[in-house]
């Protein structure tokens, strides 16, 4: 990066940019005055059995489809092309284990892999169009098993290993999976956690899978149902298939991915085949600029989405060199992270806003411990990066010579559509802005009443005109799609996030603007928990919000009312969290629980979460006229204050 605010801020704006802006606002002028010829071009990115014959078809609003009656197969493009263009012999992943054992893979290991499980998958009787669901931790399998399912079209829907099994199981009925993949367990900050049990539970709510199969991980004990499960080592043993990839259709679905709405139901997020890849490939050339010998390390699970694109899709598609971790980042010391960086030479680094303020709690001294002189270019996704933690990253982690590249963008979004662009060239960045839209994206924030804000003004953050990585529909629910994104602004793209854009033409994303939660970059709905939490027979009713949290973002408050005869206290409490671990995962669990004898409702009798959330943050609560029972106003005042007395 070139100059500085300081010394460059008495320039006009023009002249203050990096000159090589330039560069990446003419690409991104012509994406948007031409698209046609500008992904003609850039669709070049991935290898097609067959070209397409339309770039866009925006015939049917909001259902666009790109390279319209394009063929291509993804683990072809991931694996097979590589291996002809010389890259055989490449490592594709090193994985370390949380005790630091490492396995390297090739493409050809890879692609070896990936046709034996493929093979294995179709003598199970998946076929193209048969959907799988692959619950796995970080295991060299997660990419095996998307890749095969890939090769043979049939869409897989990967739920995240921290997902209990009442959230597993609705995503098994929602997908109708024949089949899942999963593991006996995984380590994680040297523990064991267990899979197999959680499958098991919940596939007793679910008819449609015929087969699991079980990777060994941890080697703890499981239930193997005859018939039903088998283990992945009997079922690849001393095989060598070779399983020709079938011709998808550019916009046939490649995978299903859940995540949380205003709704308590989750969105099942259907991504293509084509668009997409030619979306992760370009997104990640633009943003990070990798060259053939980088290390690249994306630190997120690849069960979220920046796995799928950026862990899997994109770097195997380019043909880099990746990092899988299998643990913990403070697993067995706060530098682990670091000594991974060190080790194993990692040129791009990708990590979360909330992994960035966890190691800078614990403090510099721990990345100073190691050489970390290998790093060019440091990422940053997930959540909004407040300017002090950008930062530190900037100089004590990239030593005031790497670019932050923080990106936005969403399980919808695909790919990056806000981000710096260090591959074409970087604009002066500002701690705590994503910069720019990507090439292709037209952003525009509105007011309430649908007009676009000014300059300065926050407002909601949307995308105009649809772009390559957009998502096709949501599964089971074309209504959904369409009124949860396209509805509010007239046909543009609602993100459900707030924004500004600055008087130099920077946006900085805000946070969500609806009843999402965003928890250590994890996304998760606020009914969703509430709806646990009311399950409780004990419970009567509950408001659920997101309170502003140093480290991980925001941190989930819940208050809580008890039935007749029962006593809200310390031991319920602790007995709802332990259901929401079982049911939805540890990561909804609540930070807080508060017990109150009513809530603030409206006269018709619904909840103000907006009201309890505002007296609970010591917050103006607005217009509360329409309040029926102001007493419980001063009761979550009074529980506040207590929790505040006892936690110190
Ligand atoms: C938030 C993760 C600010 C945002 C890739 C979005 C961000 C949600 C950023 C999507 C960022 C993600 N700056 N906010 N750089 N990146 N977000 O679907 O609220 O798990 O709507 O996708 O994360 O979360 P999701």
């Amino acid at each position: 990066m070139q100059g500085s605010s300081a010394n460059n801020s008495a320039l006009p704006i023009e002249e203050r940019y990096h000159p090589g802006k330039e560069v990446y606002r003419r690409l991104h002028e012509e994406s948007l005055e031409n698209p046609e010829k500008f992904w003609n071009e850039h669709a070049g990115i991935i290898e097609w059995y067959r070209r397409w014959e339309k770039v866009l078809d925006d015939s049917n609003p909001p259902f666009y489809r790109w390279f319209v009656s394009g063929k291509l197969n993804l683990s072809y493009n991931c694996l097979d092309r590589n291996i002809k263009n010389h890259r055989r012999n490449k490592a594709a992943y090193i994985w370390i284990a949380e005790d630091g054992t490492e396995k390297i893979v090739t493409y050809r290991g890879l692609h070896k892999r990936v046709n034996v499980l493929a093979a294995v998958l179709r003598d199970l009787g998946i076929q193209k169009g048969d959907r799988i669901v692959i619950y796995l931790p970080m295991l060299l399998e997660a990419p095996v098993a998307m890749l095969a399912a890939a090769r043979i079209g049939a869409p897989f829907s990967f739920v995240f290993a921290g997902y209990g099994a009442s959230a597993l199981s609705e995503r098994i009925r929602d997908s109708g999976a024949k089949l899942v993949i999963t593991s006996d367990g995984g380590f994680r900050g040297g523990k064991v956690v267990e899979l197999k049990k959680v499958v098991d539970e919940a596939l007793q709510e679910t008819t449609s899978v015929e087969n699991v199969i079980v990777v060994k991980r941890t080697g703890t004990e499981v239930d193997m149902v005859e018939s039903r499960d088998l283990w992945y080592h009997d079922l690849v043993a001393d095989r060598n298939d070779y399983v020709e990839p079938e011709v998808m259709d550019s916009n046939d679905p490649l995978y299903i991915l859940y995540t949380s709405g205003t709704t308590g139901k989750p969105k099942g997020v259907v991504h293509g085949t084509g668009g997409y890849a030619v979306w992760v490939a370009n997104t990640l050339e633009w943003a990070f600029g990798p060259t053939e010998d980088d290390r690249w390390w994306c630190a997120a699970d690849v069960g979220w989405v920046t796995g799928h694109s950026y862990i899997v899709f994109a770097p195997l598609i380019l043909g880099l060199t990746s990092i899988m971790y299998e643990g913990s980042i403070i697993h067995p010391g706060p530098d682990r992270l670091w000594k991974i960086v060190q080790d194993y030479a990692v040129n791009l680094l990708y990590t979360s806003p909330t992994a960035i303020r966890t190691l800078m709690r614990y403090g510099v001294q721990y990345a100073r411990m190691h050489d970390l002189s290998s790093l060019r270019v440091l990422g940053s996704v997930g959540e909004p990066i407040n300017p002090a933690a950008w930062q530190w990253y900037y100089t004590n982690i990239g030593k005031d010579r790497c670019p932050i590249i923080d990106t936005y963008w969403q399980t919808e979004t695909g790919g990056f559509v806000m981000a710096p662009a260090n591959g074409i060239s970087l604009p002066l960045l500002k701690p705590g802005s994503v910069t720019f839209p990507m090439p292709g994206i037209d952003p525009v924030i509105y007011g309430e009443e649908g007009a676009e804000v000014k300059p300065g003004e926050k407002g909601y953050f949307a995308i105009r005109k649809p772009w390559p990585g957009m998502f096709l529909t949501l599964n089971n629910d074309p209504d959904r799609f369409r009124s949860a994104y396209f509805d509010k602004f007239n046909g543009a793209y609602y993100s459900g996030d707030f924004a500004i854009r600055d008087q130099d033409g920077y946006y900085w994303l805000l946070g969500r603007a609806d009843e999402v939660l965003n928890v250590s970059g994890h996304r998760l709905g606020t009914i969703e928990i509430e709806d646990a939490i009311i399950t409780s027979e004990e419970v009567a009713e509950t408001a659920v919000f997101g309170k502003p949290d140093p480290v991980r973002g925001e941190s989930i408050v819940a208050f809580v009312v008890v039935k007749d005869g029962f006593t809200g206290d310390l031991n319920l409490g602790n007995a709802i969290k332990g259901r929401i671990r079982e049911t939805l995962g540890p990561i909804y669990i609540p930070h807080e629980i508060h017990f109150v004898s009513s809530l603030p409702k409206t006269r018709s009798g619904k909840i103000m979460r907006r009201v309890v959330k505002a007296v609970a943050l010591n917050q103006v609560p607005g217009d509360i006229s329409t309040l029926e029972n102001s007493v419980s106003v001063d009761e979550i005042r009074d529980a506040i204050e207590e929790f505040r007395k006892e936690s110190g």
